[in-house]
């Protein structure tokens, strides 16, 4: 995304020039790797986007997105190329379908654990739908790869100790419940993909439904 203006008034500007260096900068932007980051004006989301364009803005472009329910615009580097929309609702694919996305990092949630019981529908929505919306366009734009954020509230009271991650999920409120149907249905899904390939009629699946359990009829 070109940012910043340029007026035919301007004693500077010759329409040529531009035109070269709008040429140059829309091939820069062509040849490198696009990073979707969820949630890019949350604490997580922005903090990466400005370490990837500090640190990879030669060889990844950062695409953003947010409902700005949370986080804050200012949060989010003028360097990324932000969609603010609401998960939930509203058509992700048009990002998808605007840009060839290699990565996803998907940190958008609503994240509320001990709120979360008196706001359950909000909770899962923003939490466990938002997710799976976002999965069904990784599978079908054909993303190398998606990081999820979890949460240790999969876990409930843990089992005393430090927590890792082979401990049993018992998640004691709905927060952490949303995070665990997300965790199922990431794993479900590697499973099908890549440990029994062969399990999905990929022609037929509905790519248009957001129900992953649809994935199962398809099992041979
Ligand atoms: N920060 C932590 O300590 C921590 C700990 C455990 C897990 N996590 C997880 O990491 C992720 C990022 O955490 P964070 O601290 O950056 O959160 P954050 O609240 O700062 O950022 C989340 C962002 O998601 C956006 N968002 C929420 N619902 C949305 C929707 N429906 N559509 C589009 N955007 C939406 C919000 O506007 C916000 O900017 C979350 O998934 C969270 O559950 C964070």
């Amino acid at each position: 995304m070109v940012h910043g203006t340029i007026s035919e008034k301007s004693p500077t500007f010759k329409l040529e020039n531009y035109k070269k260096r709008s040429n140059i900068i829309m091939k820069e932007v062509k040849n490198k790797k696009k990073v979707l980051i969820t949630g890019v004006a949350g604490l997580l989301g922005s903090r990466l986007a400005d370490w990837i364009i500090e640190n990879k803005g030669d060889e990844y472009q950062v695409i953003g997105v947010d409902d700005l329910s949370g986080g804050f615009e200012e949060n989010i580097n003028p360097k990324v190329n932000f969609w603010q929309m609401d998960l939930v609702n509203h058509p992700i694919e048009n990002i998808f379908e605007s840009h060839k996305i290699d990565y996803v990092y998907h940190f958008a949630a609503y994240a509320a654990e001990g709120l979360s019981p008196f706001i359950r529908t909000h909770n899962y929505q923003n939490n466990l739908v938002a997710t799976s919306r976002i999965v069904t366009q990784c599978i079908k734009h054909d993303i190398k790869r998606l990081v999820f954020t979890s949460t240790m509230a999969v876990y409930g009271h843990g089992e005393g100790g430090i927590f890792h991650e082979d401990m049993r999920r018992n998640p004691i409120d709905p927060y952490g419940v949303a995070k665990m149907g997300c965790e199922r249905d990431i794993e479900m899904l590697y499973a099908h993909l890549f440990l029994y390939p062969n399990s999905i009629d990929v022609e037929e699946y509905n790519w248009d439904s957001n129900e992953f359990t649809k994935l199962n009829y398809y099992v041979k």
